[in-house]
């Protein structure tokens, strides 16, 4: 049995979870420890491509099919789709991605469903050009993404929304942080050259690095020291907007895996105390990690940030970090299976529980404090109107609170949302 069919079979398998069982990647993606580092690598970059282009593959599908409407079983629809992502999008020889996906028909346990799978991969490679005109006159299908949200999009970024269509269907960028404690961006820039790791940008003052390529975080010279983490350039302003000052106390309120709570205890080593907040026990087990792995310390609480009598001590703070839990619309390059799992109505509900946790957190804020409310998502109703909604209920914000709004791609940033709130004096 060969090594590289089971591999697009175990794609096939993930993808099946995914799009047709509405399970996360994240979760799905569980890869035979037994795998080399190549099959590793083939098996998640198959997944990921096929999940970022699931809904253009498909349509594809249902026009290579031999009788329009014909019922497949799952697993072998998944298989057609991992050999169609590799005819399409990937620069694998068409020749190695027919076989090896015909023949992992086996491994799936539906050897006849090889001669399928090959009169599907043998005619897209005769008819895939013309196909592709057909389907893509629909902008969804083209671009991959359900249709709500391609409407949600237009709605919200006009001209700038098939900029961000395009920008969610790139595969990620890599970008570091320095942790500033530790070194600077120049000397750790010299690490990385002398590893032989180009960086191909650079953002805020030399701290987040964006490196040419993507590859294994323990190849990163003093990652497991703790000389650097992994964080979106956007993802790095937050503790930057937030600005805390020696002596404060900090509230992350929505804090794991701790990637800002790192960044704000970098920024800042005279803090009086960071809080920082997640209602998953098992999520605030990666803040400790992170930390223990940055060699920095907070005060860790399991706790709804939503329903602090819980857990708050009764002292204010004077700065806090509100990173809601979004519809995550800003990262799809990240998470491509957002766009097979969100529903319209999901982002309706994360925008009411997104006002509630402003408006609990806005009452543990000290007069003249910051809150920075922080969304990774793409649309208004998760961001400025949250905000909006939440400046209507007569909160004192003064005048010169300042929002930020990245467009994903936008100077090869993930999508974000930041609003600067202050509470005037005497509140
Ligand atoms: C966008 S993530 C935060 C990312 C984090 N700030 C970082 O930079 O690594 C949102 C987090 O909010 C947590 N969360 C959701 N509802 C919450 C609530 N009511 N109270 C506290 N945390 C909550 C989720 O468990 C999730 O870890």
């Amino acid at each position: 049995m060969s090594r590289s069919a089971a591999a697009r079979a175990d794609a096939a398998k993930i993808v099946a979870d995914v799009a047709l069982r509405g399970r996360s990647l994240d979760t799905a993606l569980v890869i035979d420890s037994r795998a080399t580092k190549q099959e590793r690598g083939l098996i998640r970059a198959l997944s990921y491509d096929s999940i970022r282009w699931y809904l253009r593959l498909d349509a594809m599908l249902d026009r290579l099919l031999a009788r329009p409407g014909q019922k497949i079983d799952p697993d072998v629809r998944a298989l057609a789709i991992v050999g169609l992502c590799q005819l399409l999008y990937t620069e694998i020889p068409e020749h190695a991605a027919v076989t090896e996906t015909v023949e992992a028909a086996r491994h799936l346990g539906h050897p006849r469903a090889a001669g399928f799978v090959n009169a599907v991969l043998r005619r897209c490679q005769r008819e895939h050009a013309q196909l592709g005109e057909q389907i893509d006159r629909d902008v969804a299908v083209r671009t991959a993404h359900p249709r709500w949200l391609v409407d949600a999009l237009n709605a919200d970024w006009g001209e700038q929304a098939e900029a961000i269509l395009a920008a969610n269907n790139q595969r990620p960028p890599f970008w570091i942080r320095v942790n500033r404690r530790r070194t600077t961006g120049q000397q750790y820039r010299e690490r990385l050259a002398a590893s032989g790791i180009a960086v191909a940008d650079s953002m805020h003052d030399d701290e987040a690095l964006l490196l040419a390529d993507a590859l294994d975080v323990a190849d990163l010279p003093g990652f497991a020291a703790g000389d650097v983490s992994i964080q979106d350039a956007a993802a790095q302003l937050g503790a930057r907007l937030l600005a805390p000052r020696p002596g404060d106390r900090v509230l992350d309120a929505c804090a794991a895996p701790g990637g800002k709570t790192g960044h704000l205890l970098e920024l800042q080593p005279e803090l009086a105390e960071l809080v920082a907040v997640d209602v998953s026990p098992e999520r605030l087990t990666r803040i400790a990690d992170n930390l223990r792995r940055l060699g920095l310390s907070a005060t860790l609480v399991a706790g709804d940030a939503g329903e602090p009598t819980g857990w708050w001590d009764g002292r204010p703070f004077e700065r806090i970090l509100l990173d809601v839990p979004c519809s995550a619309t800003g990262v799809i390059r990240r998470h491509p299976d957002i766009k097979l799992l969100r529903r319209p109505e999901d982002v309706a509900a994360l925008a009411t529980k997104q006002l509630q946790l402003l408006r609990a957190a806005w009452a543990l804020l000290a007069p003249g404090g910051r809150l920075v409310y922080a969304s990774c998502s793409a649309l208004q109703a998760e961001t400025v109107r949250v905000v909006e909604a939440f400046e209507a209920t007569g909160a004192k914000v003064r005048e010169a609170a300042a929002a930020v709004r990245i467009a994903a791609g936008t100077a090869g940033m993930d999508g974000f949302y930041y609003a600067c709130l202050e509470k005037t004096e005497g509140q």
